[in-house]
């Protein structure tokens, strides 16, 4: 069903793999339209409770598929309106994991940048080489790169293309921790099994509420998580949880 992707499900997780590896998973508006549809399945169904994103250990993606997109007119790209799957982690309800080894790569790195939870390998490579090839970063990459590492670095690797490892990106913030390779895959799946085992709600609430740190002031994002906690009481799974800890048992989640 999918070409070039690797769509699978593993118990409550939805694992997505980028699989064009002769061109180290550039990014071309199939596999876009691929990974919008997974990623809507996958937000339909609601035995899946967190999602994974990963490409090969050589490469999570060096980015746009620079064949595809050199011939392209500003007034193609706006009627296609491709780079808003880009967005899409974002928008899901459930938490999406991006899980990255070697090359990270101009929109690959602004794909990982839209998911919710970045874990590295050892050889993750993270840069915005846009400046290279004559344009900039077109998904994200100028808003969320110094969200995430400050404005300096942020520019001065947007402005000289320059790669960052992942020792760097682990300690900037940009990545959540930094695995050796042969683990990394392992790692960011159990880490989604353990996000899967939480209330789905809370954890959708939870998201929603983190997100806003970067679009709106301390007050409105204060005033939002709030509502998101009172309304959270109305849940079975604030009633379940709550009682099974006082009554020193396991809880269990209902979603609703
Ligand atoms: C198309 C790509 C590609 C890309 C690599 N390839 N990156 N094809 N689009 N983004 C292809 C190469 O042409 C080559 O094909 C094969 O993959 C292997 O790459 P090599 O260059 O031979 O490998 P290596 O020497 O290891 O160098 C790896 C690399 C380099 C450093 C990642 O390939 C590179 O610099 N790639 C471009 C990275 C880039 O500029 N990304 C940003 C794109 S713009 P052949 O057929 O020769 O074997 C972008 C904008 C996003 O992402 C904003 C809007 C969505």
């Amino acid at each position: 069903m999918y070409e070039n992707l690797i769509v699978t499900t593993e118990d409550a997780v939805g694992v997505i793999q980028f699989n064009r590896p002769k061109v180290l998973n550039a990014l071309n508006s199939q596999v876009m339209r691929g990974l919008t549809h997974a990623l809507a399945a996958f937000e339909a169904d609601a035995t899946i409770r967190c999602v994974l994103i990963h490409g090969s250990e050589r490469a999570f993606s060096a980015g746009a598929d620079i064949d595809a997109m050199q011939a392209a007119t500003p007034v193609e790209m706006l009627r296609e309106n491709w780079i808003a799957a880009w967005d899409r982690p974002r928008t899901m309800t459930k938490p999406v994991i991006a899980a990255v080894s070697g090359y990270c790569l101009g929109g690959g790195c602004e794909l990982a940048m839209a998911c919710d939870i970045i874990i590295a390998s050892e050889s993750a490579q993270f840069a915005q080489p846009e400046i290279g090839i004559g344009v900039i970063p077109g998904a994200g990459g100028t808003q969320r790169l110094p969200r995430a590492i400050g404005k300096s670095r942020a520019m001065e690797l947007i402005l000289t293309g320059k790669f960052m490892g992942a020792a760097e990106a682990e300690r900037r913030g940009l990545v959540s921790r930094v695995v050796p390779v042969e683990a990394y895959l392992a790692e960011a799946k159990a880490l989604a099994r353990d996000i899967a085992s939480k209330p789905p709600v809370a954890i959708q609430f939870a998201k929603e509420c983190v997100n806003k740190v970067f679009e709106t002031a301390l007050g409105e994002g204060l005033d939002y998580e709030r509502r998101m906690f009172y309304f959270l009481f109305s849940t079975h799974d604030q009633r379940e949880g709550m009682e099974a800890f006082l009554a020193k048992r396991k809880p269990e989640w209902k979603g609703q």
